[in-house]
């Protein structure tokens, strides 16, 4: 069996801490597939250095092994904090306003990449299959050919792929894109995403798209959506932890007899929280009932501090909440308890399941595993209620949650009305119908469906395939 070997920004040990839910779930199913297919994780440490030397620190947690780089204060600058997250980020979530464009950025992007070609090509055996992961590393694969790699090469992004004509503001758009052809595999996490990459294929390529077939020049490669799910076996088990118990006891507590609504995200623009914040503020206008009667716990750990629109997002919420509470709030009640930290994922569970209602609003979002794991972690017998964003590609699948278009206020605020007040067999119906699509979709779904694609084997992966362990 051919070795699988994984390359991402960044590399997570099992048992990571969560960063808002998401992150944890990919590091266990990824570590998951490496200990299977014996392979390894190869990324950036994370770490600063004063000059790169390509030194790769390899270690071994639980059966996986790691393997990554420090990289100098300027590649951190150019590549993490430059054109990944303040020109293709932005960019790629609709936010052409926030896009930057600075040559520095894409040359540093490129050096990063060739970087890590350069430092992963001597750990990789003929007939490893290579699995890139997301916007950091679009053009690896093309490097990886350029030091003579015939192996097969996949690419998964985890964020939406922008309408064609967005990503023509790109400078150099063509460039990055022909250099996707590269690849054996591209998977996108859903068909959305997927129609703009067909669709930018034929109008700027000149290519053509035939089924999961995309032909350009004499390039052909395989393309296709494959919904990112979480591990709703062990999420499952997490909830049931000692952990999650305390956690959902000392939540319960300090709500007393409050209900929580709760959203979990990474502090970004792209989640909508100032939206939410202003959504939650029409409802405790036009439900003056219902004023300490609930509670908006938001968990937002902030991220990527060294750019500047994470800086302005930060405060801005700072302000937008504390405006809210001190509006509404009385001497026993605020209405918003913003938490700027992250919590483990078993506290998480734990949140979730205290919760009577998820509210999961970005703007724009490639899957968003918290909606998912909301789900996991009810009790059947007695669930809450996930208002979700349309645009969120978990959207495609949980049809079954109170869909809300995030921009509006009077939508959101209708949608927390119905859920406060929705029946119990309502809830019911509503939860088993998502959680069917959690649990038969899960994240061992989709990584064996992409590892398959990857090898060439052409059937989805039907649920008598499944190993009995994953069904949840
Ligand atoms: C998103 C991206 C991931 C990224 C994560 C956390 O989920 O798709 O690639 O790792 O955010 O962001 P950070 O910049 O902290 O890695």
């Amino acid at each position: 069996m051919s070795r699988l070997i994984v390359i991402s920004n960044r590399v997570s040990a099992p048992k990571a801490r969560s960063a808002g839910g998401a992150q944890g779930g990919l590091s266990v199913a990824l570590a998951a597939a490496l200990r299977e297919y014996r392979g390894l994780w190869f990324g950036w440490s994370g770490n600063k250095t004063d000059e790169f030397t390509g030194h790769i620190d390899l270690q071994r947690h639980e059966g996986v092994t790691t393997a990554t780089i420090d990289l100098e204060e300027q590649d951190v600058d150019e590549y993490y904090n430059g054109y990944a997250n303040r020109t293709l980020w932005p960019l790629f979530h609709y936010r052409i306003d926030l896009a930057e464009y600075d040559r520095s950025f894409g040359s540093g992007y490129e050096r990063v990449n060739e970087r890590f070609a350069e430092t992963v090509t001597p750990l990789i055996e003929p007939d490893d299959l290579i699995w890139v992961h997301d916007y950091h590393l679009i053009p690896l694969g093309m490097q990886l050919r350029e030091r003579g790699l015939k192996n097969r090469i996949g690419f998964f992004l985890h964020i939406p792929w922008p309408p064609q004509r967005l990503l023509v503001s790109l400078p150099f758009h063509q460039r990055l894109v022909r250099s996707m052809l590269a690849y054996d595999l591209i998977g996108f996490q859903t068909e959305e995403w997927l129609d703009s990459f067909h669709h930018y294929i034929e109008r700027e390529m000149g290519g053509t798209v035939d089924g999961d077939t995309v032909r350009v020049g004499n390039r052909t490669i395989k393309v296709a959506a494959f919904p990112i799910g979480v591990d709703a076996k062990e999420f499952g088990e997490a909830v049931r932890s000692p952990t999650a118990k305390q956690a959902h006891e000392r939540l319960k507590r300090s709500v007393e007899d409050k209900h929580v609504i709760i959203g979990v995200d990474r502090l970004d623009y792209s989640k909508g929280l100032g939206e939410r914040f202003l959504g939650y503020r029409r409802f405790l206008e036009e439900h003056d009932d219902c004023r300490g009667r609930v509670t908006l716990l938001q968990i937002a750990p902030p991220s990527r501090g060294e750019v500047h629109t994470y800086e302005s997002i930060r405060e801005h919420l700072d302000e937008l909440s504390g405006r809210i509470n001190g509006e509404f709030a009385e001497v026993d009640w605020v209405p918003i308890r913003y938490v700027n930290q992250g919590y483990p994922r078993e506290e998480l569970a734990g949140f979730y399941r205290a919760s009577e209602i998820a509210l999961i609003t970005p703007l724009r979002d490639g899957m968003n595993l918290v909606a998912k794991e909301y789900v996991a972690a009810q009790d059947p017998e007695d669930p809450g209620v996930l208002i979700l964003s349309r645009f969120a590609g978990a959207a495609l699948q949980l049809k079954d949650a109170l869909l809300v278009n995030p921009y509006s206020k009077d939508e959101i605020s209708d949608a927390v009305a119905k859920a406060l007040n929705m029946p119990k067999g309502e809830r019911i119906r509503r939860w088993r119908a998502m959680m069917d699509s959690v649990e038969k979709e899960d994240v061992v779904w989709w990584r064996r469906n992409f590892v398959r694609a990857l090898q060439g084997e052409e059937a989805p992966l039907g649920d008598e395939d499944k190993p009995a362990e994953a069904v949840g």
